[in-house]
């Protein structure tokens, strides 16, 4: 299935330890308040899936949230950002030197999803390329495993 080992083998080092081990069982990390307050808009999007740095920053902005108010009290706020920098991403920073926050913007991204048709990323079931869960059928769990994508036909 490593049709593109070169973009494969620089995913993996920009994101070491999240699918280097084939993605299924990677991203699992779990925490309530996690599951509750981030995953009421969309997807409770895997700490592996971005820096420290990037979840400190978006947690240290909700209230200006991708034009909308996401904001939480302290206290779940503190808990829910422990949890993503314990889990986070040890890849390299962004070159760019500010920390990235969408996903969608990785260099890991969009190396992984460089070969899927730019109609798809339009098609009205999709509406964004950060609804995973339209392409990956396992990502409510954690999971992009490759074996599990299911595109809209
Ligand atoms: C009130 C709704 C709402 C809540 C609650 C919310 N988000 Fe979001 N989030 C959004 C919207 C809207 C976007 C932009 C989606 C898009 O552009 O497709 C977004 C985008 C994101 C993205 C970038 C996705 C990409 O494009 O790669 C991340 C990361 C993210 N949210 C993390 C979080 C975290 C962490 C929490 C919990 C602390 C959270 N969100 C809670 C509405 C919300
Ligand atoms: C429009 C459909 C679509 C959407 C939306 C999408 N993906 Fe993907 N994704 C794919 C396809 C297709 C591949 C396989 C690419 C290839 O091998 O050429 C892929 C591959 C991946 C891989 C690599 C899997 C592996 O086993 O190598 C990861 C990780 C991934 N996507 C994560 C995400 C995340 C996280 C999101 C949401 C923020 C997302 N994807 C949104 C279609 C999508």
């Amino acid at each position: 299935m490593n049709r593109y080992p070169a973009l494969l083998i620089a995913a993996m080092l920009t994101i070491p330890g999240a699918y280097a081990s084939g993605g299924s069982e990677s991203a699992t990390a779990s925490n309530p308040k996690w599951r509750t307050e981030c995953g009421s808009c969309h997807l409770s999007f895997p700490p592996k899936l971005l820096p420290a740095a990037s979840w400190r920053a978006l947690m240290g902005s909700l209230d200006k949230h991708f034009g909308t108010d996401a904001s939480l009290d302290a206290a779940t706020s503190g808990n829910i950002l422990a949890f993503l920098e314990k889990n986070a991403s040890r890849g390299q920073p962004e070159t760019t030197g500010k920390p990235q926050l969408r996903i969608t913007q990785t260099r890991w991204f969009q190396s992984e999803h460089d070969e899927v048709p730019a109609r798809l990323w339009k098609d009205p079931r999709v509406k964004t390329p950060a609804n995973c869960a339209a392409c990956h059928a396992g990502s409510e769990n954690g999971s992009f495993n490759e074996h599990n994508i299911h595109l809209p036909k």
